[in-house]
């Protein structure tokens, strides 16, 4: 099976992947191809470290060709969507999942109805449990709310890519309890590992699902 990984920062669960493909826990699986929108995400170096190719797509480029108002901006990620598209479809052999892995965009319809068509799936990590603090800053809002008593646990979800964010189908989870006191970087810490664990769990089980 082939992988494209999506990604913006560190690429700790890029990393996770990358080891699971080379122990192979994820069986005849290997990343074929790693792309960022950010030219400084430490996961390129993962990446190359890996000799996986890499591709970082730049938004600033698209920008540039449309006003600095909210239409222009809508169009600009939307090109940049397009094309990102098109540099997974154009991929040869093309991916059979894609998997957002700290991706921080926001995938619309441009991007996800082309990948639909060409068969490809697309999943995503996101730290919450479905349905809840959907968007970025997840865990530092489950923090927040545990230290004000109104939840007693968080979690982590792998889940299929639709265009509203973080709202797909959940394909797995995995609840985190919190703990009395616990400051942010230590809950930070634990969900982090649950999530290298899980994106792994999450992208076996998907490619389970394929018939090949
Ligand atoms: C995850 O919590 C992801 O949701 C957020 O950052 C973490 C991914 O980090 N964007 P990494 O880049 O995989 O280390």
């Amino acid at each position: 099976y082939n992988l494209t990984v999506l990604i913006s920062g560190n690429g700790s669960n890029l990393q996770a992947l990358i080891d699971a493909c080379a122990s192979s826990i994820l069986p005849n699986t290997r990343i074929a191809h790693v792309i960022s929108n950010r030219k400084a995400a430490y996961g390129l170096e993962r990446a190359a470290k890996a000799s996986i190719p890499t591709t970082y797509h730049n938004l600033v480029p698209y920008k540039k060709k449309h006003p600095q108002t909210d239409e222009g901006t809508a169009a600009a990620r939307m090109e940049y969507d397009a094309e990102l598209a098109n540099i997974i479809t154009s991929l040869d052999p093309q991916p059979d999942v894609i998997v957002c892995a700290g991706w921080m965009h926001i995938l619309t319809p441009d991007f996800l109805n082309p990948i639909a068509n060409a068969g490809i799936k697309v999943i995503n990590l996101h730290p919450a449990l479905p349905g809840e603090f959907a968007g970025a800053g997840a865990i530092e809002r489950a923090w927040e709310a545990g230290k004000k008593g109104e939840i007693k646990r968080t979690g982590v979800m792998i889940h299929e890519v639709i265009a509203e964010v973080d709202a797909g189908e959940a394909i797995v989870t995995e609840v985190v309890v919190l703990k009395e006191g616990e400051g942010l970087d230590e809950l930070e810490e634990r969900i982090h590992k649950v999530e290298h664990g899980l994106i792994v769990k999450g992208t076996r089980l998907t490619l389970e699902k394929i018939k090949k």
